[in-house]
């Protein structure tokens, strides 16, 4: 058997919100590394994501820009608020390994609050967070290797959790 086939496979979902595609351009990048792996991918929007998904694969990445939803500023975009907030939010994330990616500008007070959002999300749902969070301050593009060294991290260490 090839050492490829060797490797225990690990089937990840991500959920995220992008409005202005910040926040998918960097899942994107992410994703591809994941897949140059041979790992199983699959990405979902929030507006079109149930609370369920966020129970598939062995692993979970979160990911959203930050928002001034609802007024104030520091918010999670508005589509994972209504996600994660109101069809989700009754669920229990039963110990699931999560990674979080959180997008924001520093023309803002508040920036980059979506990724503490997030953390708290999976904290207060039973999830664990299995690395560092992810948080890309600004346009993403020019931060590939920023994104391309966390996605690293997150293959190393969701493959470890995946063959335990
Ligand atoms: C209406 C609006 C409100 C925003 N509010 C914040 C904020 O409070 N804090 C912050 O860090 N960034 C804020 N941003 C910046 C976005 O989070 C940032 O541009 C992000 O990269 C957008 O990601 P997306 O294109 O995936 O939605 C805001 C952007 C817009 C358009």
């Amino acid at each position: 058997m090839s050492p490829m086939y060797n490797r225990a496979m690990v089937s990840v979902h991500c959920i995220y919100a992008s409005t202005s595609g910040h926040t998918e351009y960097v899942v994107d990048q992410c994703c591809d590394m994941v897949r140059q792996a041979h790992h199983d991918v699959k990405t979902r929007r929030a507006e079109q994501a149930q609370p369920e998904d966020l129970l598939k694969g062995d692993a979970l990445i979160l990911a959203s820009g930050t928002w001034n939803t609802g007024g104030a500023e520091g918010q999670l975009n508005p589509h994972m608020h209504a996600f994660l907030r109101e069809r989700a939010k009754d669920i229990d994330l039963k110990g699931k390994q999560v990674a979080v990616i959180g997008l924001g500008d520093d023309r803002y007070h508040f920036t980059c609050r979506a990724a503490d959002h997030l953390e708290e999300f999976v904290r207060t749902h039973h999830g664990i967070l299995i690395e560092p969070t992810l948080r890309i301050i600004n346009e993403p593009y020019g931060q590939e290797k920023i994104i391309k060294d966390w996605a690293k991290t997150f293959l190393t260490t969701s493959s470890r959790l995946r063959s335990n």
